[in-house]
């Protein structure tokens, strides 16, 4: 923001003699919006036939204040009973993957392209994620992260909709809505394909490297 413009303002303001000025809610941060109210509004949601087999609607957790929102695909059976998100096997991997670039987990926020559970944790079908897209629309307009990881090819197809390979995908920074986007392996997919880290590891150094520079 320019404060330029502000200063001068101020200036005038004391030339014409007035010292003292009340602001009613002033606040220099992003404006808090209570995600976790909003999360308790949608949480009885039935736009689709996921919720009959949902036991906990997962929004999304973590600093709403954050600079970096992550996006995996959408929850699995620990998630569906915990209702946090990435919180089994590969939240566990998900959460050291951040460590291992001196980022705490709850220093971030993250979330799901969709917010109930697959049956069998099944790929999401089109309508699923047509009909859930725009909860994590929101959620990104609110946070307005600086900088978007994108877990996995479906979460990419559904946001970036190149629907293109994971390998084609991380060849390039990716712009959502103006916001910078890497893309990455999912962690269930490291877990399936342990060989597949050294190149998270690169992405992950890249994203490092780029929120390290970010200016508070
Ligand atoms: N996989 C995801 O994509 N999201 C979760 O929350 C958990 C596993």
């Amino acid at each position: 923001m320019d404060i330029k413009p502000i200063r001068q303002y101020i200036e005038y303001l004391k030339l014409s003699g007035i010292n003292n000025v009340f602001l009613s809610s002033f606040s220099a941060k992003k404006t808090p919006i209570d995600l976790e109210s909003l999360a308790k509004i949608y949480s009885n949601c039935e736009k689709c036939t996921l919720y009959k087999g949902r036991i906990k609607f997962v929004y999304g957790e973590g600093d709403p204040q954050t600079k970096l929102m992550l996006i995996g695909e959408g929850p699995g059976a620990d998630e569906n009973v915990t209702g946090r998100p990435f919180v089994g096997k590969a939240g566990q991997l998900l959460t050291k993957m951040l460590k291992a670039i001196n980022i705490k987990r709850n220093e971030v926020y993250i979330t799901n392209v969709i917010k109930c559970r697959p049956p069998e944790n099944r790929n999401p079908l089109p309508m699923e994620i047509k009909t859930c897209l725009p909860y994590l629309e929101e959620q990104i307009s609110i946070i307005k992260p600086v900088i978007i990881l994108i877990l996995g090819r479906v979460a990419a197809d559904a946001l970036l909709k190149m629907n293109t390979t994971l390998t084609k995908y991380r060849e390039n920074i990716h712009f959502y809505n103006g916001i910078k986007t890497y893309v990455t392996y999912h962690p269930s997919a490291l877990l399936r394909n342990p060989g597949w880290k050294k190149y998270a590891w690169i992405d992950l150094q890249k994203l490092r490297d780029d929120y390290n520079n970010l200016e508070y």
